[in-house]
Order: structure tokens, then sequence, then C-alpha cells
């Protein structure tokens, strides 16, 4: 078998060069106080469907009181918070919960600063407790998210992904349900009764797969598999020492499956359930919109250095673009946008259950919002939309107390995008601020004030991205900010030049893109016995879904750059297509929004010629492979034991882009796209970049560190070009094409 996976967050690597300035690493080891931390977080959202069954949380949870005394702020959420629950209005278990329902984000507000206030780790856990057993699995799962990344005391410790706690928003219902009926004697005696009759349990089932209905990825019916749980032994995908030695007294087991694709072709959008359904992608839109959730205040909770304006409207641009990327590899043209009329083309079944059972709702083709929503609500966004477009076309916007602030100019981005998100950073009560954000529940069916929700997937961060609805969308406020960047002025040819500097090549070596597989730890969906031995549990079982994505071969750039002297700089590199949806050179120009900026580092230039290696691991924007949750407890647990020291290098940002969709998937013959790279002088004013932990799980959020340096983002394109002056020495473009290698043979060639 020649499958590998490449497990990035075990594998170091090697710098490239060491004049690439990071921080030394030097590996940390985790202590009692991490270790006791780390435990509880992954204990506490085990099996968020169930009920808690670890006593000593119990107990915890049992001890809690609402005493103002036990927070070092008590604020009018928390007030509120505890009201609602003296009144019997908390959203409670078994409730659906949406990070964009106004009723739910009051509440869960509350509740993060219950968890952010409380005064020292105990009256965490106990507080953390409490609500594991009587709020919302929902709501419960985002308050402690936040908490973990703006907690002071939490900077290391990590919770599993988010894939891997709430599955049920990942992965289709039939996977879902299979594992809930998962019972391990169960399956034991059917595989001893198959046994017995020599296969004939299993072999009943395979006769019955038909060739002729065979898709391209349904890699199990190639191999004979049909959908049902597997012992990890008869296909193991990976087998580092220390992954089997670790595992080894656990039960494994993996069960195929795919995406919308392999249940229905909805309409030709379908197609691309294989991008717009990945589970890292969409963990990655959860993360992207967590760290500075819309309602938080960023002086409040410390965050203000970070320009979360600037950081949502650059999210926004690259999550439109790489979206981009793969329809025009998928010959399905540019990103229709919403023009906010009744009714919209592609519909979307996702196929999903929640955790309360329900199943999700889903719209037809041609729905017609006006028959089914209550479309009168989203007139209050319209008109908010419509004020926010006309203040931008005057080229001001007055605050409350009469400060005049100017659209024309670059630093307004963050206004503009404060504006735009809708957030709690807006310093004007006139406007309605989220109604951007709430205007998510009218095209999910429910009334604005509604608590009870059906489970709808435009009402969560982590399951938006299914529906092509989204990105249509979002493209709509993407062209506000669109149009405030085409009023900048150009950069001049003085700002862009770094005399002295020349990019002379950079060689990329072939960029190649294959469909691997993949086990999704789904661990956390088992129902059955949990056993205890001395208060401890155990670990006896793992539950994973194993899925195909799209992934591409490692490659790697090799920079030749003159300069005339010593000197720092920071290099940039962006990916971006070459035509248009009719195949028409786009010029720069008119192309930039669709670049990403897929790299950035400082670099020591020397005098004279300068060769610089970089791989496509190292990249700044992408995050490689994540623990899963089983090796994660592992881990834990040996270290609690004293069989091993928890390294704390072992962890991976929570937020990044996943490094396998780097690239679209591409062409057989090659799939036209255009690198661009730039070096400019460095005028960051920290020593060292990142300068806080740059494995840290937080991600240097609230450190005010979080930038290279003080330039925009996606500094050159976040202006108009003119091309007659931008090209300078020290940028190069250059043209490249992306394979796409078919997998099938492997799996062939398995047998
Ligand atoms: C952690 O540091 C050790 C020692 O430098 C190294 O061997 C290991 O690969 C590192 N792990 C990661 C994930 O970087
Ligand atoms: C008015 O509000 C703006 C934006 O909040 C602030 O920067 C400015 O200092 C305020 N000016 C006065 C005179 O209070
Ligand atoms: C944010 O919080 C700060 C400090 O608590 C406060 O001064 C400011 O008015 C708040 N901003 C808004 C828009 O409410």
């Amino acid at each position: 078998m020649k499958l590998s996976l490449v497990f990035l967050a075990i594998v170091g690597l090697a710098l490239a060069a060491a004049q690439v300035l990071e921080p030394t690493r030097q590996v940390k080891y985790a202590d009692k106080s991490f270790l006791e931390k780390q435990k509880f977080l992954l204990e506490i959202v085990y099996r968020i469907e169930n009920p808690l069954l670890f006593e000593e949380y119990i107990k915890y949870a049992h001890d809690f009181h609402f005493d103002k005394a036990d927070y070092t702020q008590y604020d009018h959420p928390m007030e509120l918070f505890e009201r609602a629950h003296k009144a019997g209005y908390l959203l409670s278990r078994g409730e659906f919960f949406g990070a964009m329902v106004k009723s739910h984000i009051y509440q869960a507000w509350g509740l993060f600063n219950y968890f952010y206030y409380a005064k020292d780790f105990d009256t965490f856990m106990r507080v953390a407790s409490w609500a594991r057993m009587h709020v919302s699995e929902g709501m419960f799962v985002y308050a402690l998210h936040l908490a973990v990344i703006h907690r002071d005391d939490f900077e290391g410790p990590m919770l599993p992904t988010i894939n891997e706690i709430l599955p049920h928003h990942f992965f289709n219902s039939k996977l879902i349900i299979e594992a809930k009926k998962f019972d391990y004697d169960m399956w034991n005696k059917l595989a001893m009764l198959n046994k017995e009759y020599s296969g004939y349990l299993d072999a009943n089932d395979n006769s019955k797969m038909s060739t002729k209905d065979w898709k391209p990825w349904q890699w199990w019916k190639l191999l004979g598999l049909s959908t049902q749980w597997f012992k990890m032994e008869t296909y193991p995908l990976r087998k580092d020492v220390t992954f089997m030695s670790m595992l080894k007294d656990t039960h494994m087991f993996y069960m195929p499956t795919d995406y919308t694709r392999n249940i229905e072709y909805y309409n030709e959008h379908t197609k691309l359930s294989y991008f717009t359904e990945d589970v890292e992608l969409n963990a990655y839109w959860y993360y992207a919109n967590i760290d500075y959730a819309y309602f938080l205040n960023s002086t409040k909770y410390g965050f203000a250095q970070e320009r979360r304006g600037e950081y949502w409207a650059y999210n926004l641009q690259t999550m439109l673009a790489r979206y981009q990327w793969e329809r025009l590899s998928q010959e399905l043209g540019e990103t229709p946008e919403y023009s906010g009329k009744d009714t919209y083309e592609q519909g979307y079944n996702p196929h999903l259950i929640g955790y309360n059972g329900i199943n999700f709702g889903y719209r037809q083709n041609d729905f017609d919002y006006k028959r089914y929503s209550n479309f009168g609500q989203f007139s209050i966004f319209v008109s908010y939309y419509r004020r926010v477009t006309m203040e931008l076309e005057q080229g001001h916007v007055t605050t409350n107390n009469g400060t005049l602030i100017d659209l024309r100019q670059p630093e307004a981005i963050e206004v503009m995008a404060n504006l735009l998100e809708g957030n709690a950073d807006l310093f004007d009560s006139r406007f309605d601020t989220f109604s951007r954000v709430f205007s998510h529940t009218y095209f999910a069916n429910a009334d604005i004030d509604a608590q009870h929700l059906a489970p709808h997937i435009f009402v969560n961060f982590e399951t938006m991205l299914r529906d092509p609805f989204t990105y249509s969308y979002y493209k709509r406020f993407y062209q506000v900010i669109s149009k405030f960047s085409s009023y900048l002025k150009p950069y001049t040819r003085e700002e862009l030049l770094l005399p002295g500097v020349k990019i002379d090549t950079v060689e990329i070596s072939e960029l190649a893109t294959y469909f691997d597989l993949t086990d999704f730890d789904v661990s956390t969906l088992l129902s059955d016995k949990m056993i205890f031995v001395d208060g401890q549990f155990v670990w006896d079982k793992s539950l994973m879904a194993r899925q195909q994505r799209l992934n591409h071969q490692p490659f790697t750039f090799d920079y030749t750059i003159e300069s005339d002297k010593p000197q720092k700089v920071v290099i940039r590199a962006f990916l971006g297509p070459k035509f248009d949806q009719s195949r028409r050179t786009l010029s720069l120009a008119e192309n930039r929004e669709n670049f990403i900026e897929i790299d950035e580092f400082i670099y020591q230039l020397d005098a004279g010629k300068n060769t610089i290696q970089r791989n496509s691991q190292q990249l700044y924007w992408t995050i490689g492979e994540r623990a899963t949750y089983t090796e994660l407890y592992k881990s834990v647990m040996m270290a609690i034991e004293g069989k091993q020291q928890f390294a704390l290098n072992a962890t991976q940002p929570h937020s990044g882009f996943p490094n396998r969709l780097l690239l679209p998937q591409g062409w057989e013959k090659g799939f036209p796209m255009q690198f661009f790279f730039f070096v400019a002088p460095y005028t960051g004013t920290h020593e060292h970049f990142p300068s806080y932990d740059y494995t840290s799980y937080t991600s240097g959020i609230g450190s005010g560190k979080r930038y290279i340096d003080e330039m925009p983002l996606g500094y050159p394109f976040d202006r108009p070009i003119e091309e007659e002056v931008f090209f300078v020495p020290n940028m190069l473009m250059k043209d490249v094409k992306v394979y796409h290698r078919e997998g099938l043979e492997k799996f062939l060639n398995l047998q």
C-alpha cells in the first residue's frame, strides 16, 4: 500500500535557512497544572450529547452556586444569564444552538463571561461543569471555545477540534447514526458468526454492489467494502511506531463516508461538495470567526490592537477567492452574487442531523425565500446595508459625537469593516449593530426573536460554508469592501520600489493535487458503556470516519534575490488564478482580489546573491494536521501517569487555513495559475515574528502581535493597481500549472 499520511504535527520541519528570523524553538514540557487543565478540557466535551458521566465533574457542578464574589467582574450579560436561568429561560440541553441567533447569543455571551471572569481555575471548572449539565450542548461548546481562546490561564491547553467535538455538524447523518448504533459486543458477535460461516455475512453484502453504479469517489466499493465499521488493523492508514504503540490497547474502527455527492446530486454545485463540505475547511471558518466574535468589544476583552475589522474583511476576501479558484477549476464559472431577490437557484440539502436528533433544514432548487421566510425582517438589514453603501459613496461617516471619519483613507478599512460586519466595536448606536449577523436567521427560516429553532446550517459558522448560497450572499458584502478599496489611491512606484533589491528567479517545483484518505476521529459519538477504573476513564475504543479529501504533494520555492546591501526584508508570496470563467487572461488590476497571500516571512538579506528555500509546509497562511482526540487524550493520560512527557510544541494553532487545501483540484493537463512574489523593507516593531509561541493553540490572540508588520493585510493588493507603475524589480510574477493526479489506480492496486 502506498498510501502515506503526512502527519505534520509530529514531523518536525527543519528551518529552510538559519536566516529566517523565527524564535528558537525550545521544547517545553507540560507541568502538572497544565495537564490538569488539558485533561479537564478533553473530558468535559467528551460525548457531548450524553449526560455528564465523570463523577468528579458532577460533584463540581453540584457545588456550583451563582455568587458574584467568584468573578473578577460581574456585568450585565452575566446578570441576564442568571435571570434567565432563574426564570427557566435558558437554552437547555437538547436545544439547537445558533451562534448567529439573537436570543442564543446573548445567553452564550453571559455564559462566556462566567467562564472568562471566573477568578481561578477551580471556579472555572465548577461553572463549566454546571453548564455542561444544564445548557444547550452547542451553546456550551461555543462559550467554552471562546473562554479557552481568551482566558490568560489557557495559554497552551487546547480543545479537540470542533469536528471531533460536534461531528454532527460535519458528517452525513448516515455516519452519525451508524456511530450511535455501534455496539462493540454486537460487532464481535457478528464478526464471530461471519467467521463461522466463512464470510457469508460480508459476502452477501458485496455481491449486491453492481459495478455500473460506482462513482469515481466510491473507493470503498472498489475495495469491495460496504459502509460499515471495520477493524482498523484490516486497513490502517497510519503506521508510525509512536502512534501504534500508544494505541495498542485501543479497539479502533473505521467506516467509509463521503460527501453529499454520494447521497444525491442536487444540482451542478454538488460537484463541489468535496470542497464545500471538507471537514477542515468548515472547521477553519469556525475558528476564523471565533477569535474576535462579533459581540465582543475589543477594548473590553483585550484585543483592541489586532485590527479585528480588517481581519474580518480580509478573511472574507480570502474565503471567496479560494472558493472561486475551486469553481474555476471545476469550470463552474464565477460565483453568482445573491441579488436580494426572492429566489435562489441552487438548492442545498446538507443531510446533517443535529445532536438533538433533528434533521437540518434544506432548501429546494429555485427556492423562494419570500414564501418561506419572514422576509419582512430582512428589510431591517437591507436598509442598514443601503445606508452603509451610501456613506461609503459620500466618502465619510459621522460618529455620534460629530467626528467625521474620512472613508477615502486606507486606515478607514477598520471602520468600514466594522460597519459591514456589524460588530461590537461600532462606535455608533444609531446603527443596528449585529443586523447583518442576524439576517442569517431569516435565511434559516426562523423568526428573529425565536428561541427554539430547527437545526439549520446558516446560523453557525462551522456549517455555513457547505451551502452555495453563503458564498453568493457574502459576495454581496464583499462588494462593499471592494468598492472601498477601489476608491483608494494606487501605490506609487516610490512606495513599492525597494532600491537595490531584485528578485532574479523563483523556481517552483511541480504542483500536483490528489485525493487521499483520512481518518477523522468521531469517537465522541460512541454511546455504549463508559468504563472507569479507580475513577479514571478508560478510553478503550475509537471510531474513525474515513473520508477522501483533497490534498497536494509538498512543493518548494527556491528564491534567488539580489541585494546591494545587507538588510531586513519581508518576503510575501501570493497565488491566484490566471483566467476568468471564459478563459480570458485577466490583468492584475482586474484579478488582484482573486489572489491570496499564502506566505509571508522576515528575512535578513546579505549583500549580493541570496538563495532561499521555502517549502509548502512552512507557509504562514496554513496549518498542518492536528493530533486526533484519541491521541491527545492518550498522551495526556500517559503524561499524568508519568510514562512520558507531554511536549508543548506538539500543538497546532487553532486558526489557519488547512494546508491540504492550498491548491484547487486543478486539471489533469494543468490548471493555469500564477504566483506573485514581493520583497518589501521590514518596517515592523516587534523583534521577532511571531513573538508569541508560534505553536500556541491561541495563536497570539490578545497579544497585540498577531501580524508580521503594520502593513495592511493583503498588501500590496489592498489597493487598485496601475500596471504601468506597479511592476518593480523587487516583484516577480510567475505562471504555473496545477496538475491533478487521479487516485483510483492506487486503490485498484491494493488488492
Ligand atoms: C518539538 O521539538 C522537538 C525538539 O526540538 C522536535 O524533535 C519535535 O519535532 C518538535 N515537534 C514539533 C511538532 O515541532
Ligand atoms: C468621538 O468619537 C471618536 C470615535 O469613537 C473618537 O475617536 C473621538 O476621540 C471622539 N471625539 C470626541 C471629541 O469625543
Ligand atoms: C468598549 O468598551 C470600552 C471599555 O469598557 C468602552 O469605553 C467603549 O465605549 C466600548 N465600546 C462600545 C462601542 O461599546
